[in-house]
């Protein structure tokens, strides 16, 4: 698989990763840790070097997992991992303390089997700690050879600028897919002006987008999509027509949709790596054939004329948790 830079310091990775978060958290019950393994390591042999991970996703079941699974080719690829929530449990609210921060690296550097982390992503800005300090406490853990690169998740614009001025950041992982665009008013042009690299997570729109929740769909205990607005049964009524247009422009190309939702995000610019999650092997050969779809500028005309016809309904988010975002 190709290539692509993350920021402006020689972080390299595979233009697609895994998103591993489905693989204990938010989508129900966790998946077998030998399934899992074996997942990541397929993963890997496909040609995917870049894995993400966070604490609040289950540190016994999300990173010690991926921890065991890359171990034999640490070398050859990139993990990501996230700080930021109070205990590690995003149900308790924000916790980015320079403490809080130094503990969560020592004890994911354990759980991931390694001596670095390449990338340290704050998941949520804190409020309560200004983003200097967070940067700066980041600055250390790199001069100390503990963390390689510093990213943010869902942080605002001014976050964004004040961190990267005490510590360069070398991407923001956020939402962004064809049913969430929001990143490509303020955040996409400031990303290029800087010269951090763009991560998109929920790049299938949380599996939305590949047509296999019909307005029917009901979300099993532990799936935290059964609390969000975007997928209440009168938004997926509403949003067919979304899912509709991204099947017949797949139809067109001849390829599915999950494919050309990832293909579209590749070619908005050369330095977004979406992060598609699956927790079955057959899904991931089809996100990565995602890589190899090339779109015209034809093409990229008739999805946007598609999805321009065609208004979202719902917020992405429960209320409870809509206040942390983008600030
Ligand atoms: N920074 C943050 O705050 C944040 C928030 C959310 C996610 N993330 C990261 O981003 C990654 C990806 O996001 P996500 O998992 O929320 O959403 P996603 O990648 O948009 O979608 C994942 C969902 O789609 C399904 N799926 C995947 N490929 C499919 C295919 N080809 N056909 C049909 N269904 C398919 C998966 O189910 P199956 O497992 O059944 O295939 C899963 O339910 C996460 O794993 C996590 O690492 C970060």
């Amino acid at each position: 698989m190709q290539k692509r830079e993350l920021g402006r310091d020689g972080l390299r990775v595979s233009a697609l990763g895994l998103g591993c978060m489905g693989l204990s958290y938010g989508y129900g019950p966790a998946t077998d840790r030998t399934e899992a393994i074996a997942l990541i390591r397929a993963a890997y042999e496909r040609g995917v070097t870049f894995f993400d991970t966070a604490e609040a996703y289950g540190p016994a079941l999300n990173e010690e997992v991926l921890g065991e699974a890359l171990e034999p080719f640490r070398e050859a690829v990139v993990i990501a991992t996230k700080f930021g929530f109070r205990n590690g449990q995003p149900g308790d609210g924000l916790d980015s303390r320079p403490e809080r921060i130094r503990q969560v690296a020592d004890a994911a550097l354990i759980r991931l089997r390694t001596d670095r982390i390449d990338l340290f992503y704050q998941h949520r800005v804190d409020p309560d700690v200004p983003i200097e300090d967070v940067a700066g406490t980041v600055k250390e853990l790199i001069a100390a050879g503990k963390v390689k690169h510093f990213g943010l998740s869902e942080a605002g614009a001014q976050s964004i600028r004040r961190a990267h001025a005490v510590q360069p950041v070398a991407a923001l992982q956020s939402e962004y897919s064809m049913w969430w665009r929001e990143p490509e008013a303020e955040i996409l042009p400031l990303l290029e002006e800087l010269g951090i690299g763009f991560v998109p997570f929920s790049p299938l729109g949380k599996g939305f987008l590949t047509g296999r929740f019909g307005a029917d769909a009901t979300f099993a205990e532990g799936d935290f999509r059964g609390t969000v607005p975007r997928f209440s049964a009168e938004a997926l009524k509403a949003n067919q027509a979304l899912a509709d247009r991204v099947r017949e422009l797949a139809e067109t190309k001849g390829v599915t949709p999950a494919q050309i939702a990832l293909a579209w995000l590749l070619a908005q610019k050369p330095w977004i790596v979406p992060i598609p999650g699956t927790t079955k092997l057959h899904r991931l050969e089809e996100n990565l054939g995602g890589a190899d779809v090339e779109l015209t500028p034809d093409d990229l005309a008739r999805i946007e004329h598609a999805l321009a016809t065609v208004h979202v309904q719902g917020d992405r988010y429960a209320p409870s948790h809509q206040q942390f975002v983008n600030r």
